[in-house]
């Protein structure tokens, strides 16, 4: 099956192990491990899951082989996630023959799907949580000590752990996420998300301006807002007998402090509003980057993707885009060999990526989910080498785009927010602009989390190499 070809934010990420908490000196008396596969609300929930367990006497460890308990925090979003999740789980199932009191774990997006199998048919885990159910978590880890098998996949209309801090893991002290929204009602053909991550609910505004202000308070100066579909945040607030919507929601994050960045994704373009885009444009500090999926540019398809848009309201929605912020970066998730596309369809998806110029894509070849509602209507008729060649050609695209969007910022100087050192070298450090692109510069005297003006004087294919003009 095929898949993602470029490094992306989510799907891709093959699973990433969750390191201790540097500083975190409590003594446990049980250690966990954690591998989070799939989008970053997968990753914020394994934060989530860890705050539950810290609570629980279970500290983080790196090292699956020295913990009582290991979860795999799940993906279904495509086949090949599912694979990597059982293979990695049958290397456990050795585990557990060699100490039989570990406990293994399945969290997430499987969990709901594959409960069965696992505990069933596959014996390759003791316990099944979805991503409603993290809560239960220390009634469930009890249950299964005693051997028993413990299974919660139920799905909530209301829960959004508002309540619960997330424990920043593998964190880098600078950037952070914060869910505002669960779930999805969107009900795209493709998409397995709404069956396994259930209906959309927002979390409540007081406890997100909490969380992100705390954030600020140690030392963190970029958090992103983090939802399936962040526009359409709808929250009435009845002590206020007030409205909170999307918009509302960042001008309050942003109010923050004029040093925090705000950031934000997903974005379906049905849903961003123009509010959405003046209150960017007024915010300094709202960085100016959408993440817009268009997934094709044929409206024949757009449809049978149940999109709810034509490749002209999106082509719209870019121009008003480009117009109220006119120096937005712009990326999108394109899926290529949908059921029935054509070499028109794929043709005008070529296009659509001519027109919105994406400064970066995730691009994927369809893979049917079981129980979606393409899987039931349509028929995965695009062959194997017909959805690659599409893939590569897409890909090929949007490599140009790449390196024409980064040359186009050869000269140009960027407020970046300091992230770190750079993998390359030792001597330089990295941090993003605005738009979400990745700048390398020397080191001299700056720190992780200062904010400094970068003049940019090359580039390659995914970097912005430049030097500091003003600390
Ligand atoms: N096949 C391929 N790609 C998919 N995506 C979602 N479902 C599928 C699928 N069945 C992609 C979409 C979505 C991104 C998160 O994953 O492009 O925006
Ligand atoms: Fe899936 Fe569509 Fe919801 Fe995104 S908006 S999670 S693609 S159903």
């Amino acid at each position: 099956m095929l898949e993602s070809v470029q490094k992306v934010h989510d799907e891709s990420r093959q699973g990433e192990a969750i390191a201790p908490l540097a500083g975190d000196t409590r003594i446990y008396s049980k250690k966990f491990y954690i591998e989070s596969y799939g989008c970053q609300m997968n990753f914020n929930d394994s934060e989530i899951v860890a705050s539950i367990l810290n609570k629980e006497g279970f500290g983080a460890t790196r090292d699956a082989e020295e913990a009582d308990l290991v979860l795999l925090n799940t993906c279904s979003i495509r086949e090949k996630a599912e694979q990597t999740v059982r293979k990695r789980l049958s290397d456990f199932k050795k585990a557990k023959k060699a100490r039989p009191g570990l406990l293994v774990g399945v969290l997430g997006c499987m969990a709901e799907r594959l409960k069965s199998k696992f505990l069933e048919e596959e014996k390759l885990v003791d316990m099944v949580v979805g991503p409603d159910a993290y809560r239960t978590l220390p009634s469930l880890i009890q249950e299964a000590e005693t051997g028993q098998k413990a299974v919660n996949v139920l799905l909530s209309r209301e829960e959004t752990y508002a309540d619960i801090s997330p424990v920043r893991l593998n964190s880098n002290g600078v950037t952070a996420f914060v869910s505002i929204m669960r779930g999805c009602n969107n009900m795209c053909t493709f998409c397995v998300v709404p069956f396994t991550r259930g209906r959309e609910r927002s979390r409540d505004p007081h406890s997100v301006v909490e969380e992100a202000a705390d954030l600020f308070k140690n030392g963190y100066r970029e958090v992103t807002l983090l939802g399936q579909n962040v526009d359409s945040y709808y929250f009435v607030d009845e002590a206020k007998d007030e409205i909170i919507t999307f918009a509302r929601l960042l001008e309050k994050v942003a109010a923050i402090s004029p040093l925090l960045r705000v950031r934000f994704s997903t974005s379906h373009p049905k849903d961003i509003t123009d509010e959405v885009l003046f209150t960017m444009a007024r915010h300094e500090n709202i960085c100016n980057y959408i993440h817009l999926p268009v997934q094709s540019g044929s409206t024949r398809i757009l449809q049978l993707m149940n999109r709810t848009y034509t490749r002209e309201w999106y082509m719209k929605k870019v121009d008003r885009i480009r117009e109220i912020l006119p120096d937005c970066g712009l990326s999108t998730d394109i899926i290529t060999g949908f059921c029935t596309e054509t070499e028109e369809d794929h043709e005008d998806t070529l296009s659509i990526m001519e027109y919105a110029h994406y400064d970066l894509a995730y691009m994927f070849a369809y893979s049917e989910r079981p129980g979606t509602l393409a899987a039931r209507r349509y028929t995965d008729d695009v062959p194997e080498e017909v959805k690659k060649s599409r893939l590569a050609g897409i890909v090929a695209l949007h490599r140009r785009h790449t390196l024409e969007s980064m040359q186009q910022d050869v000269g140009k100087t960027f407020r970046v927010l300091i992230e770190g050192v750079s993998k390359k070298s030792e001597n330089d450090l990295f941090g993003r602009n605005d738009q979400n692109k990745v700048v390398v510069f020397p080191k001299m005297h700056y720190q992780k989390g200062d904010y400094v003006m970068v003049k940019v004087e090359d580039c390659t294919a995914g970097t912005l190499l430049g030097k500091v003009v003003e600390g």
